[in-house]
């Protein structure tokens, strides 16, 4: 989705490998060293990082940036030849949404596959042969509505069923191969790889058919057949009926994800329409990240049979993994950056009834769904249920197994209260004292971190400037930004606003991205990402525009908003307009600001996590709350002190530079 190409390209491309082509690298730790390429030194100041695939000259020239345009900047290529070129390195064929050759293919494959849905639907809805099938649908008590909502089809027994009907429209077997239908035989004929079975479209976030899940009508193997990957259908990207279930998602702030695709048709059927299921078994990271730029709140409603119970563990494995790699940085003692994985959605697990899936749930009673999905378990309470019913909790081993094992969940969990009172449970669970369960997870969190170190070492950044600078303008509230250019909507948090003044930033010049997550990371701090936005129009806008991010800014605001849902439209156009006050800045002054603004935003997140912890620590009543309350705002305060330092230094050296450029609106 996003980035796709580009990130393919990346990912392909060894940085060492290609930096190392021109420069000599020395490895120190894990990152490389040389003298920078791009200014006279003589100790060296230029490093690689592989981890995260960038660059930086921390020396006189203090540039840095990818693998792109560290070729670019070395070779005098501007970026699209740099990319290409790059590409071509990676054998990543980035033309193949531009070359009309291939768009022209696509296209067709596109039509293949509407084509053979709508003869399969014809089929169910017409043929003598698909009374059986439509016989099978009213038994599972599949409406007529929902068979056209879905286009769900039918074919009927048969080798070449749709060979034929496909032929009289004027396509062959080539076409029908390369959409995944058919089968080739040796001879160089084929044959319909689906026969006699209910066939469900699968589409994609736009609602064109990209390939087929085809269920037996009875019992048999395989119960479901699926297309196989084609140029359109990527397995493990796509999300079963994502296209009819984003709006909800994003109204809902929720998303529900079931097995079958069975259960989202009778989940939406009923009205539940933010539900949506994986591909087959557990859900991937590409998925996760389709998904988590709609929400961040994830249901997994699974069966409670073994195999559901095991598909809900490996697919809660991906998430962690997944939002793990979204490190944030953490602030230690000694002033730096301590990158630490946190796992920022919030996953809930909703067990089915013994001997249910949630199609059987749904059609028995759509209350008792919704019960269900409201009182869904936190994933930790969910860890303490599986952990509980394998340990055995009355042996000496069976607790300490327990208490391993649940050290790692609660050790992710940042929020005080939640994390004081799991603590409280495992402690009477393993009959063990709080205040050991506490010494044992910072024993477990001194053991992670010094993991974490070694697997990533990061030079020591530049010492900030002195404490003594005089209050920077951006600590400061300034006043609220005049409401013109924005329709009327329910008031919007200064927060928002700033997250819109942001997009704003990226709409009308897409490679400010690259420009500001350079500089960030010459702080030491995260790229500008998702996470930053926490409103989930925004978010979905935000994601919207990295696919962007290196196409023909011609292309915008009608290329960009083609791609959003249309309810994200009304407030994509106030972005918009907002866009246009920006136009008259100058390219620092737009780099500038837009690192500006996203250290506000950052800031006053810390801000407010500091006023919360306060608070508690007013309302603390017992001696050990409140030192674990102090320590939390110990690091909160060194957070928001190297913040407050990073944006004091900046509005220094900007007033130094171009006049007191402040953050404008
Ligand atoms: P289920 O067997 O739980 O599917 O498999 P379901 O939708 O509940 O099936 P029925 O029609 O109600 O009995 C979950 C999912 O796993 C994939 C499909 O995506 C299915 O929806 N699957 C399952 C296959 O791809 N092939 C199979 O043979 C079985
Ligand atoms: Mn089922």
């Amino acid at each position: 989705m996003p980035r796709f190409l580009i990130d393919e390209v990346k990912d392909r491309l060894d940085i060492v490998e290609v930096i190392g082509g021109y420069v000599a690298l020395k490895r120190s730790g894990n990152s490389y060293r040389a003298l920078c390429p791009f200014h006279n030194e003589k100790t060296p100041s230029f490093h690689v990082f592989p981890d995260t695939g960038t660059w930086r000259c921390f020396g006189a020239c203090g540039e840095g940036g990818d693998v792109i345009n560290f070729v670019q900047k070395r070779e005098s290529l501007d970026f699209p030849e740099a990319y290409r070129m790059l590409a071509q390195r990676a054998g990543v064929d980035i033309d193949q949404n531009r070359d009309p050759e291939a768009t022209s293919r696509l296209n067709r494959l596109r039509d293949v596959n509407h084509l053979a849905a709508t003869y399969f639907h014809h089929q169910l809805l017409n043929s003598a042969a698909g009374e059986a099938a439509r016989a099978y649908l009213r038994r599972r008590e599949i409406t007529d509505e929902t068979i056209q909502q879905f286009q769900i089809g039918f074919v009927p027994e048969g080798w070449d069923n749709l060979i034929t009907y496909m032929r009289s429209r004027e396509y062959e077997l080539d076409d029908l191969e390369a959409a995944g239908l058919i089968i080739r035989r040796e001879d160089g004929g084929g044959y319909d790889r689906f026969r006699d079975r209910v066939i469900i479209p699968i589409c994609d976030s736009q609602g064109r058919v990209i390939g087929f899940g085809g269920r037996i009508l009875g019992d048999g193997e395989p119960k479901y057949l699926n297309s196989p990957q084609t140029a359109l259908f990527d397995k493990s990207r796509v999300v079963f009926a994502y296209d009819h279930a984003r709006r909800s998602i994003i109204s809902q702030d929720q998303v529900v994800l079931v097995e079958g695709y069975m259960d989202v048709i009778s989940a939406h059927q009923r009205g539940f329409k933010n539900v949506v299921a994986a591909m087959g078994t557990s859900i991937t990271p590409q998925q996760l990240k389709v998904l988590s730029g709609k929400t961040q709140q994830f249901v997994f409603a699974l069966d409670a049979d073994a195999a559901g119970i095991n598909a809900t563990l490996r697919s809660i494995h991906v998430v962690r993994e997944t939002f793990a790699s979204a490190a944030v940085p953490v602030p230690t003692a000694g002033g730096r950056f301590r990158h630490e994985p946190r796992l920022a959605a919030v996953v809930k697990i909703a067990a089915m009834p013994d001997g249910m899936d949630p199609d059987d749930v749904l059609r028995k009673d759509p209350s008792m769904w919704q019960r269900l999905i409201d009182g869904a378990m936190p994933l930790v309470d969910y860890y303490f249920e599986q952990a509980a019913s394998e340990d055995d909790l009355s042996t000496a081993h069976g607790k300490a197994d327990f208490v391993k094992r649940l050290l790692p969940i609660i050790n992710e969990i940042d929020d005080i209260i939640e994390r004081k009172h799991y603590v409280a449970r495992l402690a009477t669970l393993s009959g063990v004292t709080e205040r050991e369960i506490d010494q044992q997870l910072e024993i477990y969190a001194q053991n992670l971190s010094r993991a974490r170190k070694r697997a990533t070492a990061i030079p020591k950044p530049a010492e900030p400037q002195s404490d003594s600078e005089e209050p920077p303008s951006l600590w400061q509230d300034e006043p609220e930004t005049p409401t013109h250019a924005r329709p009327s909507r329910v008031a919007t948090s200064r927060d928002q606003q700033i997250e819109e003044h942001i997009l704003a930033y990226l709409v009308i010049r897409t490679d400010l991205l690259i420009w500001a997550d350079g500089e960030l990371a010459m702080i030491r701090l995260d790229p500008i990402d998702t996470v930053d936005f926490q409103h989930a129009a925004n978010r979905a806008i935000f994601d919207a525009q990295q696919e962007f991010l290196y196409s023909d800014a011609a292309a915008l605001p009608s290329g960009l908003s083609q791609h959003l849902d249309p309810s994200l439209l009304p407030h994509f156009e106030s972005i918009w307009q907002q866009a246009q006050n920006c136009r008259e800045l100058r390219d620092e002054q737009l780099r500038k600001d837009l690192v500006d603004s996203v250290l506000r935003l950052r800031l006053r997140r810390v801000e407010q996590d500091t006023l919360k912890l306060e608070q508690l620590i007013r309302e603390a009543d017992d001696e050990q709350d409140l030192r674990s309350h102090l320590g939390h705002l110990g690091k909160k305060s060194r957070e928001m002190q190297t913040l407050t330092k990073v944006i004091a230094s900046r509005s220094h050296s900007s007033r130094w530079m171009n006049g007191n450029q402040r953050y404008t609106t």
